[in-house]
């Protein structure tokens, strides 16, 4: 398969031209890449079973690992699913467009039976990139879409990163430069008490929905994440091994900066010794203290979001420069840090190393 790349920001006129080719193409049944305020998406129409059925072939993706729907607003939203409880519209009201999926009963009617993988709810979501949401205005459908990398590796925060992955895959990538948050959504269930429980945290953190929600909880694979691997997870996708680099991975994590240093010294060291190939991640201000054959930094203790925004593309890097052992900087678990860590503790299989 040739896959058609478009490159976006070269005239107004260009781009809509381009995007309505992608959405065409999107109602006709195939796969195309786009950016989201995310992460990179690979969409396809959510009514067609063909069509996404396409989407889970071209990432290699277990068929139980449900979809995100994304949609151009509230509106279609209410089409796809039987209710909304009120304290999901609360959310959706306050956090679309943006980076927040929320779970709803679905209208099976009206959703491809592989977009939920059999369950009885659908995840939704309005992303706020201006790319996501001209094409989705253009194709007047319901996209289905999955971060657009081959199932297992760092989510795609680039169009290289999409055609590293997916090139000969797909119909199309339409590249609009790098997504914004780096990281994926927030995926949030509102059950009919009233109560929020988060399934993946993301984009939107805990404390924002707090700032609208009473009652928010953590799901609780999440909170056994590392502790327990047969957990069954309400998140079907929750239980694979994401965001995986090719490199054996560690996170040393601790309120006490020294010690945590200390440790991750230690654990480059003995990597050394064994003859490995050592990559580290680390904050900027901290990077200067350790010794490794790869050194990247996610970015300034004082910016967090933009740092976090760094992580999947230094995991590429790392596999790309053949690091054999990773040892990284854990996050504070507050604000975006939470999501962060969640995904360190996924790419290292739950080795997290509290000192
Ligand atoms: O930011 C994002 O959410 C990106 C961009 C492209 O929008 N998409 C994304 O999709 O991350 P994906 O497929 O990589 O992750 C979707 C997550 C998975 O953990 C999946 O199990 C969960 O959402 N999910 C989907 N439908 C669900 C449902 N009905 N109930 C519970 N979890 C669901
Ligand atoms: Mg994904």
């Amino acid at each position: 398969m040739q896959t058609t790349y478009w490159k976006l920001g070269s005239g107004a006129d260009a781009d809509r031209r381009a995007i309505e080719e992608a959405a065409a193409w999107l109602r006709e049944g195939k796969t195309v890449a786009f950016p989201t305020e995310t992460v990179y998406g690979l969409g396809a129409d959510a009514a067609s079973d063909e069509a996404v059925r396409r989407i889970f072939a071209a990432k290699g993706r277990p068929s139980d690992n449900p979809l995100i729907v994304h949609v151009a607003g509230m509106a279609d939203a209410e089409r796809l699913a039987q209710r909304i409880p009120p304290p999901a519209a609360r959310l959706m009201e306050r956090f679309w467009p943006g980076p927040l999926t929320v779970v709803l009963p679905c209208r099976r009617d009206r959703v491809a039976p592989s977009v939920t993988a059999g369950l009885a709810t659908v995840a939704v979501r309005m992303p706020s990139h201006p790319v996501a949401l001209a094409l989705l205005e253009a194709a007047r459908i319901p996209i289905a879409a999955p971060s657009a990398n081959l199932s297992g590796r760092p989510s795609p925060t680039t169009a290289a990163h999409v055609r590293e992955d997916l090139d000969g895959r797909i119909d199309g990538i339409l590249d609009g430069g790098p997504a914004g948050v780096g990281l994926e959504s927030t995926v949030v269930e509102a059950g009919e008490d009233g109560r929020i429980t988060v399934l993946r945290p993301g984009g939107v953190s805990l404390e924002q929905l707090r700032e609208v929600a009473s009652d928010v909880a953590l799901d609780g694979a999440l909170l056994q994440n590392a502790a327990a691997a047969e957990f069954a997870p309400k998140s079907p996708g929750m239980k694979y091994a994401h965001y995986a680099p090719r490199g054996a991975m560690v996170v040393v994590a601790g309120d006490s900066a020294e010690r945590v240093i200390e440790r991750m010294r230690r654990e480059l060291a003995a990597a050394a010794a064994r003859g490995a190939k050592t990559g580290v991640l680390a904050f900027s201000e901290h990077l200067p203290q350790f010794e490794a054959d790869v050194a990247i930094a996610y970015g300034s203790l004082k910016h967090p979001e933009e740092a976090a925004g760094r992580l999947y593309g230094a995991l590429r890097e790392f596999d790309r420069r053949g690091v054999e052992v990773i040892v990284a900087e854990g996050w504070t678990e507050t604000g975006i840090g939470l999501a962060v860590m969640n995904r360190l503790g996924k790419a290292a299989s739950g080795r997290i190393l509290r000192v």
